[in-house]
């Protein structure tokens, strides 16, 4: 699941009381004008008048994120949009676009929206925006991520995750809020932004003119983007970049921490005063190299070294707003600021007075098998583009060196050229019923601006099949319309509408909460084995002997018989930041599941209906596990090592997690489902983070579905009906058979070796 991990407070306008900016000063109006987008503000408003699309392209920090928006609110009108297109631009489009229909004039302002890939960008950008046009944060100026509204009807200028932009073409395909809407960051290619260029496309066709849409990239590499848009026009704010001087050092990977630690503060005793900006890949070796930098910082402080003070900081995407405000403040003079930052600092937020950067050149990923289902975070190399991005972040005001802890000729032959899109690499599951929920019949005809392809389409609506979300003509049902209610992955969704029938709903409501934030457990290191015991026993004293979700749930519930006591959860080693998140999440959730129509899905959780509900709710809610997660079903192999089992679907061989209750007790019941699997893309094995016991009367009825998938009705449906024996059916069948015959011996050379 994707983590949810910002600090944040749901619905309260307290953020924006404390923050109250002054009124927009001349010294911020002055800076305004010296971004370099500046020069090109006229042809921008000019180009978005005469065109529906326009393509803005401009180095990181040009002023793109917060400027473009100010422009199109502050400097046109509704007028100006509504007015008819030049007929030298009109002709371009293969449709009426001189008829805006909108033309009641009911408000004259212009109303734009802005996407995010990241909620810590949303976030911050409308608070510096807030801040230059001297308004309250959720007033003109707000922001809206999963979980939190900072926003109101009126608010003009509204930076949003692109996520949520999807979820409002749901209920508003049109997107009647607003008269523009800007696609920022496009070049992280971000699944939901891919997703929302042929959203928002389609919406501006039936806008006949009434809407416009900007998307802004930080790279050149817009032509796919024009093309996509009717050959639109790309104006380039040319960006003022000082030379980078860059080098390439031999490092291994693994002592990347290490290694930047150390180049940093060879550059903080050897060279001119200016920041340093350091590129790892989470936000655990983030806080690590502050540590260790802050230790090493010491040690020659006490050894006698003479050196300018030294500002140590992290930044990530689940960091608090005041810690990231920090980031933001300008370093005092004499002393050199060192930020170890995620790839979050790479193009989405900009922080000013860099001249050095260290690039570890690697990336923390979700990778997506769609043969296996397995979907990993993992470590890659980044791409040539990335590695430019970051060195790029050096030259923004001075002259900047660029330490790349990588050889040349990695980079020339390890990283690929560019960044895979998302789309290209995840599970598509919520995309692609979050599709199907906007009306769109035939996913796998949808215009993406690059397809994922078939494969990974036809895997999600398998995914989507099994869970009862569509029909064996891969058409919504009224569990899958359902489901969608939720932001969460499909899975996780039905498990709570499920646990409304298994009668264990606080429990489940619970357990998703817990799931959508980051982990709770503070990470101790094993070699530090004093605390890793301790946290050994915490974990055991909470544990529930046949349910790691189980678990879970009492960690929870712990915390609240102790009327949410944060003094406990210091104790036990949880994260604050995490639980604090669950809870709010959880009130969200359960807000949600109020307004379901559970009339509507009843037929769906017939096993549930003659259930008592005085035995124990445990059994019940691993009862109910099954019903999200059937297919993550695994048998324990007794013959192989303890804790070896093999799914039941796929005949992956799969092992439970050292910190799961089942290898903590040596306690390996027959049957086990498990929610997240990790391991590796090539080898057949996996390990499963969180798994459940169940019984296998509880799932022997479901099985069958498994074998019931026909993969080419799903394919098909929603085209016009294909005849058998035409040629495009007859490829389709001998692909299929192929592969089905391929999976066949596999998994009898598999069998094989794992005999039963
Ligand atoms: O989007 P783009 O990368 O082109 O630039 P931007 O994010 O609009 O940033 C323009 C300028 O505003 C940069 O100099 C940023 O450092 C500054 N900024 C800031 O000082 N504080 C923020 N919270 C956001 C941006
Ligand atoms: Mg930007």
């Amino acid at each position: 699941m994707e983590p949810l991990a910002e600090e944040t407070k749901i619905g309260s306008q307290s953020e924006a009381s404390s923050d109250i900016p002054t009124p927009a000063d001349d010294k911020i109006q002055e800076d305004r004008k010296l971004l370099p987008i500046y020069e090109k503000k006229q042809d921008i408003l000019k180009a978005i008048c005469e065109n529906l699309f326009v393509i803005v392209t401009g180095e990181t920090g040009s002023g793109k994120t917060t400027q473009i928006p100010q422009y199109v609110v502050d400097d046109m009108r509704r007028e100006d949009i509504l007015a008819p297109l030049p007929e030298k631009s009109a002709k371009k489009y293969p449709f009426k676009c001189n008829d805006a229909y909108d033309s009641r004039m009911d408000r004259r302002e212009v109303r734009a929206v802005v996407t995010q890939p990241r909620r810590v960008a949303a976030i911050q950008m409308a608070k510096r925006v807030a801040i230059e046009s001297g308004c309250r944060l959720g007033g003109h100026v707000g922001y809206t991520i999963r979980f939190e509204d900072n926003s109101n009807p009126d608010t003009g200028i509204k930076y949003v995750t692109d996520g949520i932009l999807v979820r409002e073409c749901l209920m508003d395909p049109n997107l009647e809020n607003y008269d523009v809407v800007i696609l920022d960051e496009a070049h992280e290619r971000s699944l939901f932004t891919d997703i929302l260029f042929s959203l928002v496309k389609q919406a501006v066709i039936r806008r006949k003119g009434a809407l416009r849409l900007v998307v802004t990239s930080a790279t050149l590499q817009t032509k796919l983007f024009s093309e996509f848009f009717f050959n639109c026009p790309i104006i380039e704010a040319s960006g003022r970049c000082y030379p980078v001087d860059v080098m390439y050092i031999d490092s291994h990977p693994e002592k990347r921490i290490l290694n930047s630690v150390k180049a940093a503060i060879r550059i903080h005793i050897n060279e001119p005063i200016g920041d340093i900006l350091v590129f790892l890949t989470g936000f655990d070796e983030c806080d690590k190299a502050c540590k260790m930098c802050h230790e090493e910082l010491m040690k020659l402080h006490e050894s006698g070294k003479e050196m300018a003070p030294m500002l140590i900081m992290p930044l990530y995407g689940s960091m608090n707003t005041k810690q990231q405000n920090q980031i933001f403040q300008k370093t005092p003079e004499g002393s050199r600021k060192i930020v170890f930052c995620t790839n979050i600092a790479e193009t989405s937020l900009t922080v000013d007075g860099i001249a050095y950067v260290i690039d570890c050149g690697l990336v923390k990923q979700k990778v997506h098998n769609p043969e296996t289902g397995m979907e990993t975070l993992m470590v890659v190399p980044i791409s040539q583009v990335q590695a430019q991005q970051r060195t790029g972040r050096a030259g923004r005001t001075m002259e900047g060196k660029c330490l790349r802890l990588y050889k040349h000729k990695d980079f020339e032959k390890k990283m690929p050229k560019q960044t895979v899109p998302e789309i290209l690499r995840t599970n598509l599951c919520s995309t692609v019923l979050t599709l199907l929920n906007l009306g769109i019949k035939n996913v796998i005809q949808f215009e993406f601006i690059e397809t994922p392809g078939k494969e990974s389409l036809l895997f999600a609506l398998k995914q989507l099949f099994l869970l009862k979300a569509v029909d064996k003509d891969a058409q919504l049902t009224d569990l899958g319309r359902e489901m969608n209610r939720f932001p969460l992955e499909p899975s996780y969704a039905k498990l709570i509408l499920a646990s409304n029938f298994y009668k264990c709903q606080d429990d489940m409501v619970t357990l998703v909460s817990i799931l959508s934030t980051e982990n709770i457990w503070i990470p101790v290191a094993a070699r530090d084995e004093t605390r890793f015991n301790k946290l050994e026993d915490i974990r055991k004293g909470f544990s529930v002997e046949n349910s790691d979700h189980l678990t879970l749930v009492n960690v929870y519930q712990s915390w609240k018989d102790t009327r949410y006591s944060e003094s406990f959860l210091r104790k036990n080693f949880l994260l604050f930041r995490a639980m604090k998140q669950a809870r709010k999440i959880r009130e969200q959730l359960l807000e949600i599941s109020d307004r379901i129509h559970y009339k509507n899905v009843e037929k769906y959780f017939e096993s549930a209906l003659g259930l008592s509900d005085d035995g124990p709710t445990e059994k019940r809610f691993r009862r109910c596990m099954t019903e999200g997660f059937y297919m993550n079903a695994a048998r324990h192999i007794k013959a192989q090592k303890e804790g070896t089992y093999l799914t039941a679907h796929d005949k992956i061989i799969v092992k439970v997690d050292r910190w799961s209750v089942f290898d903590m007790f040596s306690n390996y019941p027959d049957w086990l489902l498990y929610t997240e699997l990790a391991g590796t893309m090539t080898g057949n094995k996996g390990i499963m983070r969180l798994a459940t016991d169940i019984k296998v009367k509880w799932i022997e009825k479901k099985i069958p579905m498994l074998e019931k998938v026909d993969m080419e009705r799903l394919e098909y449906a929603g085209d016009p009906p294909l005849h058998a024996g035409t040629k495009r059916t007859k490829i389709i069948m001998e692909k299929i058979e192929t592969l089905i015959d391929q999976k066949k011996k596999e998994n009898e050379a598999e069998e094989k070796n794992a005999v039963l």
